[in-house]
C-alpha cells in the first residue's frame, strides 16, 4: 500500500486523532513561533504603550484603498495615487520625527513614522475635500497632522478646509503644533461631547477616534448629528469592537461599510474603519 492510501486507510479508523497530532502540533507551533519572535522583536525595538504604529500588509492596503474608492466614489488608481502621495511627503515625516525625538514624552514614542490605516484618512479627506473636518481623540497629534496635510494639499487645489481636533488631555497634539499644519487645525482641549455641542460650524466629515467605550461613541455620533452639514460622511476608528456607527447610519438612512486593517510585522491585530455616508 502507498502513502497516501495508508494515510486514507488510517483516516477511517480509530487511530486518525493520534495519528493526525503531529502535524496539528507542528502548524499550531509554527504559528505561535512566529508570533513569539514578532511579539519579542516589538518589545526590544518599540517603545509605544499604546496606539501603536505600524505598516499595513500589501494586501490590507488594497482593500483599504478599494474601502475608500467605493465610499467617497473615486478611481482606486487616484485612491492609491493619494496613499503614495501621503507617504512620500517627506517634510511631514522629517517634521513628525523630529517632534518626536524632541517631545518630553518622547520615551514613549517610536521615532519611524508609520500611518496605518490614516493613509485612508489623509485619501478620504482628498476624495471629499472637506470644509471643516472633526477628528475626536487627538493623542500625539499623528492622525491630526495627516488630515491637516490632506487640507493643505485640497487648499492648494482651491479647496481650502480646517480641522477641530478635540481631546480631554492638554498635553495632547504636540506633533500637530508646528507650521504648516497648525495653520489649518483647530486643537480644542475638553471632554470631547461638551465640545462637540459647542461646535459653530457645519461638519463636513466627522471621526471618532476617542473614548471607544460603547457609549461615549453613541454621544459623539448623537451630538454631531445636529451639527452635520448635508452630505456629510461619518467615520469611526472603533469598527473593530463595536457596531455603534453601524447602527446610528441604519437609524438615520445611511449606508454604511467597515474596513479592518491588517498589521505588518506586529503582534496587535489591528484596527480598522467604520464609515457611513
Ligand atoms: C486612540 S487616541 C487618539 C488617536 C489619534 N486620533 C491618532 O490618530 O493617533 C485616543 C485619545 O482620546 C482621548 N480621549 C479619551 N477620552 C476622551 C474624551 N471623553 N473626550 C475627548 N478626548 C478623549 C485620549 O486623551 C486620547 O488622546
Amino acid at each position: 500500500m502507498d502513502a497516501t492510501k495508508l494515510r486514507r486507510a488510517v483516516a477511517r479508523t480509530r487511530l486518525a486523532p493520534i495519528a493526525g497530532f503531529p502535524k496539528r502540533l507542528a502548524r499550531v507551533a509554527r504559528h505561535d513561533a512566529t508570533v513569539l519572535a514578532t511579539s519579542a522583536r516589538w518589545l526590544l525595538t518599540s517603545r509605544e504603550h499604546h496606539n501603536y504604529t505600524y505598516d499595513l500588509t500589501r494586501l490590507s492596503r488594497q482593500h483599504l484603498a478599494w474601502f475608500v474608492s467605493v465610499s467617497c466614489d473615486a478611481p482606486v488608481r487616484q485612491v492609491r495615487d493619494w496613499f503614495a502621495e501621503l507617504e512620500g511627503d517627506d517634510r511631514l515625516r522629517g517634521h513628525i520625527e523630529a517632534a518626536t525625538a524632541a517631545a518630553s514624552r518622547r520615551g514613549l514614542a517610536d521615532r519611524h513614522v508609520r500611518y496605518a490605516r490614516r493613509v485612508g484618512w489623509y485619501a478620504i479627506v482628498r476624495a471629499r475635500r472637506p470644509a471643516h473636518v472633526v477628528e475626536t481623540g487627538v493623542d500625539k497629534g499623528l492622525g491630526s497632522c495627516v488630515l491637516a496635510a490632506a487640507l493643505l494639499r485640497n487648499a492648494a487645489e482651491g479647496h481650502p478646509g480646517r480641522l477641530t481636533s478635540l481631546d480631554i488631555n492638554p498635553e495632547a497634539g504636540y506633533l500637530a503644533r508646528a507650521t504648516p499644519w497648525a495653520d489649518v487645525v483647530d486643537l480644542v482641549i475638553g471632554d470631547s461631547v461638551a465640545s462637540i455641542t459647542a461646535l459653530d460650524r457645519p461638519v463636513d466629515l466627522f471621526l471618532h477616534d476617542s473614548d471607544h467605550s460603547r457609549v461615549h461613541e453613541k454621544r459623539e455620533f448623537e451630538e454631531v448629528e445636529a451639527k452635520l452639514a448635508p452630505n456629510a460622511m461619518l467615520l469611526t476608528d472603533n469598527v473593530t469592537a463595536t457596531n455603534v456607527l453601524a447602527e446610528h447610519a441604519e437609524r438615520t438612512g445611511r449606508r454604511f461599510l467597515a474596513y479592518r486593517e491588517t498589521p505588518a510585522r506586529h503582534w496587535y491585530p489591528g484596527d480598522g474603519i467604520g464609515v457611513a455616508w
